[in-house]
Formats: structure tokens, C-alpha cells, sequence
């Protein structure tokens, strides 16, 4: 047995080309440069057999995303789907818009923190999600929960990182919504004999939680930005990175120089936004990524571990 993972997106919210950004990743994007592909939002698709896969984070592309993975679509005629469950890191529309995409009535699981059903219990919408079909179970915090059997499903464990409410429930008096610590989870998915990390939004690397990632098959790590300030930078936010809930790949306090001693047999930068010049291969900060073993996610990557 082994863990299969396909990234069904990369990029951060907006994706890449972002609607309204004419930046250089996703001028190049558009221009079918090889060196800026797009990328739709992030997510993964996780399976121990290869037939029961189940989804970390729905972003709103999902449905391009499913359209573009073979193992996910239908096996039978008339309605199928090898999708047992979303499990979700956070509230953001980039992690959970694509719920709604589910909306077909197939029979599914849905994990995610109290903290994050409590806001999709407060949203009426999902409620487009037949909870007779789809039942919502609470993702306990440090604690492994197993999918399924153990022969067809792997295990999550979920754990607190720094983050914030999601920008939609954000209370102008205290954007990061106090010290509420499952809005922004990572998970551990472990199956197949292998173990994965998946870290897509995190404020800062903390010992605490960065030593579980020791000995992991692969990291996906957030990737957000290049530099805290590279959006004020830029001229298109006055939002830093933290603020965002999001830590930086550069700097002392970065994912690479603090995830430097982490042993994992692949490092993957994931949630890309369309300002980071380490979309683009080729750019002194790409290189400096992959000088030090580290990779950046792509759509449609795919890993047997
Ligand atoms: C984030 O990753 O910070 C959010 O997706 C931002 C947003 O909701 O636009
Ligand atoms: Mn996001």
C-alpha cells in the first residue's frame, strides 16, 4: 500500500491568472508562458487504495480541478464518485467555496474544526449540502482520526497553527479574531505507510508545531509570499503577509529558514498568490528555493508515497 496525493490546485486565493491582475505571473500565464502556468486554488486529493480519495480543502475551482483528474471522476453509470469526504483547514472562500460544487447528493463526509462548522453552520448556504447525504463531523484537534477502514482510508490529525478568522467573518476591532485556535489548522494524513504534512495557511513556524512534520513523506507548506511586504510593495494591499495569517518563504522567520532542519523526503511550497516571484521559473527567488532542496507545488502534481 502506498499514499497517493495529487495537487488539484497551487496557487493562493484569486489563482493564477488572477481576474484582475495584470503582475508579471499572470501576464505570463496568460500568455501561455511555460514559465508562469496557471494555477487554480489550492487543494489536495489524498488515497490509500487509488479508488476511495477524499479532498483537503474545496476551493472555488474545484470543479475545473475534479474535471481535470482522471481518478476522480465517476466509475458508473449514472452517478458515482470515488470522492469520500472533504477535509478542511480553515474558512476561507478558497477553502471552502468548493463545497458547493458537491452539491449533487452523493454521500460524503465533512471534517473540519468546531470552530470552522460553526461557521459553515451559520452560513446558510451550505446548507446546499444535504445533511442527510453529508454529514459534518467535528475534527478534533491532536488527535488521529481515521477516515475509514484502514485498509482504503488514511487517518488525519489535525493541529493549531497561528491564523486568523477567515476574511469574510473578520470584526473590523480584531481582524484576527482573537486566539481561537482552530480556524487555521494543518494536518498530518497518514496512510500507506507513508505520512503527509499539509500546512496551506500559517502565521508564523513554531517548534511546536513544525517538529511534526519531522520524518513526513513530503510538507506542503504555506507559500503564500515571497516577503512579508511584497503586496505594499507592489501597491495592490496595504495588508502584510501577517496580517493575512500567512508567513513568507524568505527571511529569518520564513518557512525555509525555519523548516531548515525539518527531515522530509520532499518540501513543497503550496498557496502561491499571484505577487510571488517564485511563481515564476527561472527568478533568483525560484532558485533560491530549489538551491536549498525545496520545491514549488504545481497543478496537477502528483506523488505515490
Ligand atoms: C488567505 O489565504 O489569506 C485568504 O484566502 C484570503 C482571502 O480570503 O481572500
Ligand atoms: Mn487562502
Amino acid at each position: 500500500m502506498t499514499l497517493q496525493v495529487r495537487v488539484l490546485g497551487s496557487a493562493a486565493g484569486g489563482g493564477v491568472p488572477q481576474w484582475n491582475s495584470l503582475g508579471e505571473a499572470c501576464r505570463l500565464a496568460r500568455a501561455g508562458d511555460p514559465r508562469s502556468p496557471p494555477r487554480t486554488q489550492t487543494g489536495l486529493a489524498v488515497s490509500v487504495d487509488g479508488h476511495s480519495w477524499w479532498l483537503l480543502d474545496a476551493s472555488p475551482d474545484l470543479r475545473q480541478q475534479l474535471a481535470d483528474a482522471p481518478a476522480l471522476h465517476p466509475q458508473r453509470p449514472p452517478r458515482h464518485t470515488p470522492i469520500r469526504g472533504v477535509v478542511l483547514t480553515g474558512g476561507d472562500v478558497d477553502k471552502v467555496a468548493g463545497l458547493l460544487c458537491l452539491r449533487e447528493g452523493e454521500p460524503l463526509s465533512l471534517l473540519a474544526t468546531r470552530a470552522v462548522l460553526d461557521l459553515l453552520d451559520a452560513t446558510p448556504i451550505f446548507e446546499v449540502l444535504d445533511r442527510d447525504r453529508v454529514e459534518r463531523r467535528t475534527l478534533p484537534l491532536d488527535e488521529r482520526t481515521p477516515l475509514g477502514d484502514p485498509s482504503t482510508a488514511p487517518s488525519v490529525t489535525a493541529f493549531a497553527v497561528p491564523g486568523k478568522v477567515p476574511r469574510w467573518r473578520e470584526d473590523p476591532r480584531d481582524p484576527l479574531g482573537g486566539a481561537d485556535p482552530g480556524h487555521a489548522v494543518g494536518l498530518l494524513v497518514e496512510g500507506g505507510g507513508a505520512r503527509v504534512a499539509y500546512v496551506p495557511g500559517c502565521a508564523a513556524i513554531e517548534d511546536g508545531w513544525a517538529s511534526r512534520l519531522d520524518g513526513a513523506s513530503a510538507i506542503f507548506v504555506d507559500g503564500t509570499l515571497w516577503k512579508d511586504d511584497e503586496m505594499r510593495e507592489l501597491g495592490v494591499s496595504a495588508k502584510t503577509g501577517r496580517r493575512m495569517g500567512h508567513v513568507s518563504i524568505s527571511g529569518a522567520d520564513g518557512a525555509l529558514a525555519r523548516l531548515r532542519g525539518v527531515d522530509a523526503g520532499r518540501k513543497v511550497l503550496i498557496h502561491l498568490n499571484n505577487t510571488n516571484p517564485a511563481l515564476i521559473a527561472g527568478t533568483p527567488e525560484r532558485d533560491q528555493i530549489t538551491a536549498v532542496g525545496w520545491e514549488v507545488a504545481f497543478d496537477g502534481m502528483e506523488m505515490t508515497l
